[in-house]
């Protein structure tokens, strides 16, 4: 019997595979962090000698490509990447994000910032017509957290502290429930600019460049109506 799980993950497959028809010869790719990305990597392998190397979000995502024998590059030692591949936990029909829901939303916006094209990998269920049923991630430096939050509550929401949670970089996540985020770029703008807050996972400022958008009929491809 095929259960609804079962499906969720077919969507996803379907979308990586898409995905891997962007990749071309020798390019550096960027990968980011989630099931799908996963699923992605999986889907990776017959691309593992023909990619000059890849720059990852994330210690698991590292993981998963150093076994398929993929190269892992230090942004540091390149001058930039032609593609950027990643998941994301809501996107609105202009590709702005939220993103953090596997906590590597930093290093996944260093490597989107520093990347030429942003094609970001999502199932249907994550496309919206309004940001922020999804708790927006705040990644916030730990002796800052509670003074963040407050400063966060007057935007209306309620800043819940991810419990156990440390992220690669050896922080901690607020995930803010309860916004309706109709101006996306002014929010980033404002929640960048609080004291503590390292980085907000609301992808903004610089949205995917394309949206593949995997369902049971196939992939749509979005373009942002900017
Ligand atoms: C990781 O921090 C996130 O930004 C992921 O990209 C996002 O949570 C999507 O993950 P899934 O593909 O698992 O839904």
């Amino acid at each position: 019997m095929t259960t609804a799980s079962d499906l969720q993950q077919q969507r996803k497959q379907r979308v990586a595979m898409a995905a891997i028809a962007e990749l071309s010869e020798g390019m550096v790719l960027g990968v980011g962090t989630g099931s799908t990305v996963n699923a992605f990597i999986d889907a990776l392998g017959p691309w593992a000698q023909r990619l000059a190397g890849a720059v990852s979000s994330s210690e698991v995502s590292t993981r998963k490509l150093q076994a398929l024998g993929i190269a892992i590059l230090d942004l540091n030692d390149i001058d930039g990447l032609s593609l950027y591949i990643d998941g994301a936990d809501e996107s609105n029909r202009h590709l702005q994000l939220i993103k953090g829901g596997g906590a590597a939303l930093t290093r996944e916006k260093i490597i989107a910032a520093a990347a030429e094209r942003f094609v970001c990998i999502v199932d249907e269920s994550k496309l919206v017509d309004t940001l922020g049923a999804f708790p927006l991630p705040v990644e916030v430096i730990p002796m800052a957290r509670r003074q963040v939050a407050r400063a966060l509550a007057t935007l209306g929401c309620e800043a819940r502290y991810r419990q156990g949670c440390v992220t690669d970089n050896g922080n901690h996540i607020l995930d803010l429930h309860g916004l309706h985020i109709t101006d996306a770029v002014a929010l980033e703008t404002h929640i960048n600019q609080i004291t503590g807050v390292v980085t907000v996972g609301l992808f903004a400022t610089r949205p995917a460049d394309l949206l593949l958008v995997g369902s049971d009929s196939g992939v749509q491809r979005l373009t942002a109506a900017r």
